[in-house]
């Protein structure tokens, strides 16, 4: 037997003496077997807790995918094994927390979207794509658009909206009757579209065309805020949360689209806490609240559609608001 499939039978096992000595003596803990899964998913899928952290502590990669698209993580949650959970779901905080610095020295270019921004885009009905068939915004949102401005509007005043996409959540904020309704978006076909069909026009809506981070002197503060651009990374989302504390006003609501790893169950809780912990060093509590979306997509829904960005069955809107003691 090679010392990777040894790990393996070590690590199904819960022999954390015997795994020790497999790694000191060289076995690769990064081995795949024959079926596609690591020894880390062997651990978690077992629940074997302690040989989870010692294979994190000799260098497992938390994040590798099984040929199902299964992280260790999605394991140990779909077997129930909690204390196997949390061990992996705190390496996978850190990780992030840890590649989040060394993207942020690295980022030192203009956008993460550039690209999409100058290309053409397809507008349909239930749909808004970009060159390369992947979705900018689908109708199956229509739902979760409508809870995040009943969200953002809850305090009346003035609302922002960044990125209209097919907009949806600005059709449901006009519902509220804001004071102010600020829009801004980026791509020159968006615009124009909305241009089009009166946005312009209605009385309370102000729009600011161009890219939110070029923008941002044109800003002021705001009652309730939603963020939802495409094709910008999570750095951009931190990046924007920078602002907050600017725009938010004093008791004002937060909200963003939160499609983070959609595509897959543990990584998505990961960076929910990411989110949420980062937005808390920021002075925001964030209140992840349910949605079931299962039935918002229906087998036609991906139909023409490159990329399938959510997989999941729930979706988490998350509230933000000021922690008390930091207004
Ligand atoms: C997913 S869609 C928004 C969907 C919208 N929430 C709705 O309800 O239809 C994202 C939008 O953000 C715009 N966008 C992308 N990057 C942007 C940026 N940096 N600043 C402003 N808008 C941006 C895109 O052009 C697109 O219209």
């Amino acid at each position: 037997m090679e010392n990777g499939d040894l790990l393996c039978e070590a690590a199904q096992n819960g022999d954390v003496e015997k795994l020790k000595t497999l790694i000191e003596s060289g076995a690769d803990v990064t081995y795949f077997d024959k079926d596609g899964l690591t020894p880390l998913m062997h651990a978690a899928k077992h629940g074997h807790a302690e040989v989870v952290q010692s294979l994190l502590d000799a260098g497992a990669p938390w994040n590798a995918l099984s040929p199902s698209n299964l992280s260790a993580g999605d394991f140990a949650m779909d077997a129930g094994h909690q204390s196997a959970f949390d061990v992996l779901l705190y390496a996978g905080i850190q990780a992030e927390l840890v590649l989040g610095t060394i993207a942020r020295k690295e980022n030192a270019n203009g956008g993460s979207n550039v690209e999409y921004l100058e290309d053409r885009i397809s507008f349909s009905e239930d749909k808004l794509m970009d060159a390369e068939n992947k979705a900018v915004m689908m109708a199956w949102e229509k739902p979760l658009m409508e809870a995040h401005a009943k969200a953002v509007c809850s305090m009346g005043g003035d609302v922002l909206n960044v990125g209209f996409g097919m907009g949806l959540v600005d059709t449901a904020i006009q519902q509220y009757e804001p004071t102010s309704h600020t829009i801004v978006e980026a791509h020159p076909e968006v615009y124009k579209r909305m241009l089009e069909s009166g946005w312009g026009e209605k009385k309370n809506v102000k729009i600011i065309f161009g890219r939110w981070q070029d923008v941002l002197d044109q800003f002021e503060s705001y009652d309730g805020i939603f963020f939802d651009t495409y094709g910008e990374y999570y750095e951009d989302l931190r990046e924007f949360h920078q602002h907050l504390p600017k725009l938010l006003k004093p008791g004002g609501i937060y909200s963003f689209f939160n499609g983070l790893c959609g595509g897959n169950p543990f990584f998505h809780i990961v960076y929910c806490q990411l989110v949420s912990l980062e937005l808390e060093s920021l002075g925001y509590s964030t209140q992840l609240i349910p949605l079931p979306v299962k039935d918002c997509l229906g087998e036609k829904t991906w139909e023409g559609v490159k990329h399938r960005y959510w997989q999941l069955d729930s979706y988490y809107l998350p509230v933000c608001q000021a922690l008390e003691d930091s207004e």
